[in-house]
């Protein structure tokens, strides 16, 4: 077979773009299940300590309440039994009303349960619920400041060592002739899916059926398994769309197991949708970090020494660790370089992965400290990192599956104007303002996981491929249809893709910026599978036009099987299958990593170009453009693509200018739980951005050459606001998120 890519890396509209502007694409709260009711989560008002009692009388009374489920009738869930020593309980980060103990502020208690959703709301405020709050040497630990004056280990994880280290420190830092050695930190953050978590669980019998918005419909399952105690075949996960995940979505949360829980003891079947205000706590957030960089070079630029230490808040309930030391790690060629990794262990909420979980955070501080370097030096910040480049993985030893981050420098300078900017702090300046230049390098590792399709040519000549992937309003849909089509040599418009059932052939989490890499080929392979029984049944076919050919001087191209060349035969699709039995051809097929990590190291890079102009008399920062040029390998949609990477330099924009969730200092609880006082950019925040990619196919990392671009977009642009701010107004901001105080002339 010759193969003729031609849907794969075209701009094309998104597939289900009709669906959601009309209101016809289903998300998890929208499905239509009979006899539902509605469930209502009640949280914790206090940090830590134990419910002492819970009147329900009241609650239990008003009209239309079906139950109201606390931990004195939740059900008893099994006993976890490790199969192994090391082996974490399945779900530490979930409160499911199986005892009296509070760990943080906001937790889940109870789940009230009525006919319609604002008898559930009246009646959850009728509860009566007293606490024993933990105090004296028992008191909930609020404050990172102080948590942070006694950093522990993170437990051992496989593959993510809290220290590393190369070459010799002291005698690195020894020889440098420049020096930066800076604190840096960055808030806690929360996710903010404009779809909140949402799920609806409905029990037949002894099987299960979750409508949830998730980025991993079989992680989902898999927690039910575990926790619920069920089988596999019990349980189903259904989300054909997802309206953001960034990483809240990547885990199981409690919502999803009461809502279970709840409709098994109610009877009916159980709608729970987190209120805006409950995305705050018990759903996880992006830690707090205090990271000390020290950098050290010699007078030529070249850096001699690299120190990176880091403390992120956690929880009590597991070790997650923002691992703000891996950019740190292979970005720069330093002749020696120790990181370490602390947590911080605080009572509220429970950090987990944020879109670029480590990269964004870390990249904060290594970024600015580049910058910081670059003006210790009297460089050009471009060429102080073009001096450092990392040839290959400078920590692997090995070569890159491919990097073009060389260009992306250039080609981004050249966008932005970098060469007309005078480095001097506050020597620019337009409109009465102090316009401000600032760049950092962007980077986030390449993940592809085992995944699972199946491709159907149907007797019309059109095909449906199926994956149990996830739809986070990335393309996913889109893209997979792309591939599906090249892969079967049909138009994307005769393709259709489904996804998001865990009933449908295994695909991993959506995350780590992995889906396109991990279930692309999966994808393509079984198109091709598909294509190649097609293929032997028209050529076993006297019949045919094609009989007797050989098989791969056949194309595939429009629903059209041609001989090469000439192309004087042909037969369509649909008439090979009619004259062979009119049923559907369906092919199977996974794909999976190789060896390749053993002989590459695979990341995506960028550069990230920012203007900022900064009001002197009252702080305020513009941001009139952002360049961002990326090398992540082949791009399979322009359109999405883009859109994707765009989507990413807004986030940035928050990260650096306005997101930060206010803890009350008393009781550890989110002040700004909403999107009033959460500050996320709007479109008046954002000025223009140029996106680029660099034309580039990473084969060494999979047969599509595609590395992932879901998260890389957010990394540096935090760091590239804060040199430009620098740039503009002489003053270093370390602390994100950069506010008026910090920078307005006094
Ligand atoms: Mo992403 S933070 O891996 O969903």
């Amino acid at each position: 077979m010759n193969e003729a890519k031609q849907a794969i890396g075209a701009g094309i509209d998104r597939v289900d773009g009709r669906l959601k502007v009309t209101g016809r694409a289903t998300f998890s709260a929208e499905h239509h299940i009979p006899n539902v009711a509605y469930g209502v989560l009640v949280q914790s008002t206090v940090p830590k300590g134990r419910i002492s009692s819970i009147d329900s009388s009241a609650a239990g009374a008003m009209p239309g309440v079906l139950l109201v489920m606390t931990h004195l009738n939740a059900p008893r869930l099994p006993p976890h039994k490790p199969s192994g020593p090391d082996e974490q309980p399945p779900t530490p980060r979930l409160n499911l009303l199986q005892d009296d103990e509070i760990k943080y502020n906001g937790q889940p208690i109870a789940v009230v349960v009525g006919d319609t959703l604002e008898h559930a709301q009246d009646a959850a405020r009728r509860l009566r619920i007293r606490y024993t709050e933990a105090s004296g040497a028992q008191a909930a630990v609020l404050n990172f400041r102080s948590a942070r004056q006694h950093p522990r280990k993170p437990k051992p994880q496989p593959g993510r060592p809290s220290d590393t280290s190369r070459g010799n420190l002291a005698g690195g830092v020894a020889r440098a002739a420049i020096k930066v050695d800076a604190v840096y930190t960055t808030p806690l953050e929360n996710h903010n899916p404009i779809e909140p978590h949402a799920t609806i669980a409905v029990w037949e019998g002894e099987h299960l059926t979750l409508y949830d918005a998730t980025q991993n419909i079989s992680g989902v399952r898999k927690a039910a398994v575990k926790t619920l105690g069920l089988q596999p075949a019990q349980v189903r996960v259904i989300c054909p769309y997802v309206g953001g995940g960034f990483g809240c979505k990547g885990t199981t949360w409690s919502h999803v197991m009461l809502a279970a829980m709840a409709a098994r003891q109610a009877g009916r079947p159980v709608k729970l949708v987190l209120e805006r205000t409950q995305m705050f706590a018990p759903v996880g957030a992006r830690p707090m970090t205090e990271q000390r960089l020290l950098l050290g070079a010699g007078e030529n630029g070249k850096l001699t020494a690299i120190r990176h230490d880091t403390i992120s808040s956690t929880s009590f309930q597991d070790d997650f660790s923002e691992p703000c030391t891996a950019p740190t790690r292979m970005l720069y060629d330093s002749a020696s370089l120790q990181t370490t990794q602390r947590l911080a262990t605080l009572n509220p909420g429970i950090p987990t992965f944020m879109r670029a979980p480590g990269e964004s955070s870390g990249s904060f501080a290594l970024e600015s400290a580049m910058d910081e370097l670059s003006y210790a030096l009297n460089l050009d910040p471009v060429q102080l990192r073009l001096l450092n480049y990392a040839a290959q993985d400078p920590e692997k030893q090995l070569p890159w599956s491919s990097k073009s981050l060389r260009e992306c420098y250039r080609l981004g300078a050249e966008r932005f104007g970098w060469e007309r900017r005078n480095p001097q702090p506050r020597s620019m300046r337009q409109d009465g303002q102090l316009l401000g230049w600032g760049m950092a390098t962007a980077t986030y590792p390449a993940n592809r996981r085992p995944a699972k399709a199946s491709v159907t040519i149907l007797p019309d000549g059109s095909a449906v491929a199926r994956s149990g992937t996830q739809e986070l309003g990335t393309g996913t849909y889109t893209v997979m249809t792309q591939i599906a089509a090249d892969g079967l040599g049909l138009p994307v418009a005769r393709v259709r893709f489904e996804l998001g059932d865990s009933e449908l052939p295994e695909a991993p989490v959506s995350g780590g910026s992995q889906s396109v890499a991990s279930v692309g080929p999966a994808v393509y392979a079984a198109a091709q599978a598909a294509l190649a029984k097609l293929v032997a049944m028209a050529v076993a076919d006297a019949r045919s036009p094609l009989h007797g050919a050989r098989a791969d001087a056949l194309q595939a191209r429009d629903g059209w099987l041609t001989t090469a060349g000439s192309g004087d035969s042909r037969d369509s699709f649909s008439d090979i299958l009619a004259r062979n039995g009119g049923q559907p051809l369906q092919a199977d097929s996974s794909a999976a990593p190789g060896d390749e990590k053993r002989q590459f190291s695979a990341h995506s890079f960028g550069a990230v170009f920012a203007e900022v102009l900064v009001d002197p008399e009252l702080g305020t920062v513009k941001v009139p453009r952002m360049v961002g040029v990326y090398s992540v390998g082949r791009l399979m949609n322009r359109k999405t693509g883009y859109s994707q990477l765009m989507g990413c330099i807004v986030w940035g924009i928050g990260m650096a200018l306005l997101e930060k969730t206010e803890l009350d200092p008393r009781s550890g609880r989110a002040l700004n739980a909403n999107l009033a006082d959460y500050h996320v950019p709007v479109n008046a925040d954002v000025g223009q951005i140029d996106v680029q990619v660099m034309d580039e196919a990473d084969t060494h990392f999979n047969p599509l050459g595609a590395r992932g671009i879901g998260e890389i977009g957010i990394v540096g642009v935090a760091a590239a606001l804060a040199n430009a701010v620098y740039h503009a107004t002489g003053k270093r901001v370390r602390d994100l998120p950069i506010r008026l105080d910090q920078i307005i002339d006094r």
